[in-house]
């Protein structure tokens, strides 16, 4: 069956099987390698994208479900110059040993911080909470969630969010 959708701002038409998961699309179709198979059960947070701006484990989504919508990547992410400021906050606090995890951690980020409007005291609890569904086996969370609530603390990448997002959700 075809399929057609945007991804990191291209759009694309496939021909696709309707058993193909929009994570066997993007990975395998697409060589978007970013998205990877982790637990392959909505556990694991490693084959996450956004999808009209929200994260999703595409895993879990048929990629029929893909037609007409925004899917943005880390690769797509890669083009914004606000992941420059997101990778900094990760490198600074730590946050990253063998990076397997880091393309969903980093997709969740985006997720929170465009919805989250920047304020001093942004609680560790939230950012935990927005962050849940992203597993990482080496690192521990305390690091990656300093980075991520230095971030949503921070004015620059609000402004990064406001006048260089370059994808339409
Ligand atoms: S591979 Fe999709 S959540 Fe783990
Ligand atoms: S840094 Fe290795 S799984 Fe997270």
């Amino acid at each position: 069956m075809k399929v057609s959708f945007k991804v990191n701002g291209k759009q694309v038409e496939l021909d696709v099987s309707p058993k193909a998961r929009l994570l066997d699309v993007l990975h395998d179709d697409l060589q978007l390698i970013s998205v990877k198979e982790g637990c392959g059960e909505g556990e694991c947070g490693a084959c996450s994208v956004l999808f009209d701006g929200k994260t999703v484990n595409s895993c879990l989504i048929p990629a029929f479900q893909a037609e007409g919508h925004e899917i943005v990547t880390l690769e797509g992410l890669r083009q914004w110059p606000g992941y420059a400021t997101i990778e900094r906050a990760y490198l600074e606090h730590g946050a990253v040993q063998c990076a397997f995890c880091l393309s969903g951690f980093v997709v969740s980020t985006v997720s929170y911080l465009k919805e989250q409007p920047q304020k001093d005291g942004v609680s560790e609890g939230d950012v935990e909470k927005a962050l849940a569904g992203n597993l990482c086996r080496c690192t521990g969370y305390t690091k990656i969630v300093e980075a991520v609530k230095d971030l949503a603390e921070h004015e620059k990448i609000k402004t990064q969010f406001e006048e260089d997002w370059p994808y339409e959700k």
